[in-house]
């Protein structure tokens, strides 16, 4: 299986500190849009949900498994106030999901398909567990187009040796790839980061 656990676990307890000044810079805003295209009612599946850095966007009275695979960052996202009471945290890779076809009604990531080992099997997982029809949510960051993709190359090859976070996913290909219908991809930051809205 995939190695990320042990980089996550060591990141855990700096997590929320060092992404607060994203948050402040518009990746709360992010955040609540990629919320907002989920169903009201239904049952959803977020992967890498992390520290539960969403839980404060979730609908109101969601249900919802939130499969993570590092422990440290499930503890986190246990501990979270913000945490919905119908939220169960689930310890699991992106690429194996315990859960049987068609279970969910919609599924999120958020800044995870920049980590996964193996991104096309976790986003046919994805399309697997989620019913045909749902809405498949991602906001992630991604190779930007042009001249800057070249730079997101170069950089990619110091953060995937350090935190095995990739700068140059093309993930709305991957998407498309894993058979899910990509119905609107919203780019912000000249391309780097991307709102990507599916169909399972
Ligand atoms: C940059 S963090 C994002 C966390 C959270 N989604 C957020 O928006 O703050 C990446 C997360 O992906 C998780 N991750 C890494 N590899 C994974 C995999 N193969 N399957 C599922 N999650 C994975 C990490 O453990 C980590 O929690």
């Amino acid at each position: 299986m995939p190695q990320q656990p042990p980089t996550y676990d060591r990141v855990a307890p700096y997590y929320d500190r060092w992404m607060r000044l994203f948050e402040r810079a518009g990746l709360a805003r992010l955040r609540a849009a990629a919320l907002a295209e989920m169903p009201g009612g239904g049952l959803l599946i977020e992967v890498g949900a992390g520290t539960g850095a969403n839980f404060p966007y979730y609908p109101t009275g969601a249900r919802a498994a939130c499969a993570e695979p590092s422990r440290e960052m499930l503890l986190r996202a246990r501990a979270r106030p913000e945490r919905p009471p119908g939220a169960a945290l689930v310890r699991a890779y992106a690429e194996r999901l315990p859960f049987a076809d068609a279970t969910f009604d919609a599924g999120l990531a958020t800044l995870v398909f920049c980590s996964v080992a193996e991104p096309a099997r976790a986003l046919a997982e994805l399309r697997r567990v989620v019913r045909a029809g749902g809405r498949v949510v991602l906001l992630e960051h991604v190779r930007p187009p042009g001249a800057l993709g070249y730079a997101f190359d170069a950089l990619s090859l110091l953060t995937v040796p350090l935190l095995e976070d990739h700068f140059n996913r093309r993930t709305a290909g991957e998407a498309r790839r894993a058979g899910l219908t990509v119905e609107r991809v919203e780019s912000r930051l000249l391309g780097a980061v991307q709102l990507i809205v599916c169909r399972a």
